[in-house]
């Protein structure tokens, strides 16, 4: 895998938790080189267009993109940059973890949750959704393959194994939903006698609710279709102190990209406060996917000692005293040391 990857600062906070991000990854001496591309926004404002062609092909050039938050402007039609860059890429699986970190506001102290969710078909294929003329009746089709089912069950199941995870939960609602939600299940079901070593167990959805918030910590690895997988994982960042530590990474065959969860967060834009985090941590998993796993290791851990040990470097979201700028150095010492 070449070592340049695509950069896409994005909007609002963007570009200051970005700087901030490279900053920790070039203390790592990775060895990245940085293509930047411009998306959002500034793509509108600078092209005329939210998602130039030119940062496609480089995307595709690289196959890794570290991407900021995007604002999908209101009004005008405009398709969100997100779901696009998701359906061009055909980047089927959205993975998200949810980690206890020291200091936040959570409930809870030792989660450690992937949530491995479909992110190309379900109920989420705007093919599916029509509204009669007299807008009385709307309808909405959730369609599910067998080889989409196939491709995110087993791409759950090789997570598992490659980070030494010991359960996958496949989470549906085949009782209801029998057709489109039972293609999903009778595959998991499948594909798990394919991994003797990983205990498979399956759980309805709204059962999946109570016990995350119950007994969150009987859960590792969690597989689910497109719509449960956009709520649970959700679910899962707030019992971890929210989306200022959530990352996302969207995989493809072809393509990746890692970006954080949360969006531009226009009401602290500029003003040095961004908690860097969530896309730092993207960047981890980015180089866990790079093959260059220690490094991501020491990055998250270096997170983990700066709050345990540095509060008063942190930003405000999540207790602190800090900027963007003190956060990220903190960090830095420690990638260092
Ligand atoms: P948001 O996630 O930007 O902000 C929600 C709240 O969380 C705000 O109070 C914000 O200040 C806070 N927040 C978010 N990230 C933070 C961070 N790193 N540090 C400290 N506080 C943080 O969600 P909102 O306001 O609904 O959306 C703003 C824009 O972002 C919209 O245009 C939306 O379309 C876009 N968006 C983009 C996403 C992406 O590119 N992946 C994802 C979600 C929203
Ligand atoms: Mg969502």
């Amino acid at each position: 895998m070449s070592n340049t990857i695509a950069v896409i600062p994005g909007d609002g906070i963007g570009p200051e938790i970005m700087t901030a991000t490279l900053r920790v990854l070039d203390a790592l001496d990775c060895g990245l080189k940085y293509d930047f591309v411009d998306a959002g926004m500034v793509a509108l404002d600078k092209h005329g267009d939210l998602l130039p062609k030119a940062t496609l092909d480089k995307i595709a050039e690289h196959k890794v993109a570290l991407k900021g938050p995007l604002t999908t402007p209101i009004g005008g039609g405009f398709t969100s940059v997100n779901v696009t860059l998701r359906r061009h890429f055909d980047l089927y699986a959205n993975v998200r973890p949810a980690v206890s970190f020291p200091g936040t506001k959570s409930r809870y102290e030792n989660i450690d949750i992937i949530t491995v969710r479909e992110n190309t078909e379900g109920a989420y294929r705007s093919e599916g959704q029509t509204l009669s003329e007299d807008g009385e009746i709307a309808e909405s089709v959730a369609r599910n393959t067998r080889k989409g089912s196939s491709r995110i069950v087993r791409y759950a199941f090789e997570l598992a194994v490659k980070k030494g995870r010991k359960k996958v939960t496949a989470v549906h609602k085949a009782n209801i939903l029998k057709t489109s939600s039972g293609l999903f299940l009778n595959v998991a079901r499948e594909i798990a006698k394919d991994y003797p070593q990983i205990e498979f167990n399956e759980m309805i959805v709204d059962n999946t609710c109570m016990q995350l918030v119950m007994r969150p910590e009987q859960f590792d690895v969690i597989v689910t279709t497109n719509l449960f997988g956009d709520i649970l994982s959700d679910l899962c960042a707030g019992l971890v102190g929210g989306l200022g530590l959530a990352p996302g990474d969207n995989i493809g065959e072809h393509a990746a990209i890692f970006e954080a969860v949360h969006g531009s967060a226009p009401d602290i834009a500029g003003k040095g406060i961004a908690n860097p985090c969530a896309l730092l941590l993207a960047a981890a998993d980015m180089l866990d996917h790079l093959d260059m796993v220690a490094k991501g290791d020491k990055l998250r851990q270096a997170i983990r000692d700066t709050m345990t040990n540095d509060r008063d470097s942190v930003t405000p979201d999540i207790g602190g005293k800090g900027s963007t700028d003190s956060f990220a150095d903190a960090i830095v010492k420690r990638v260092k040391g």
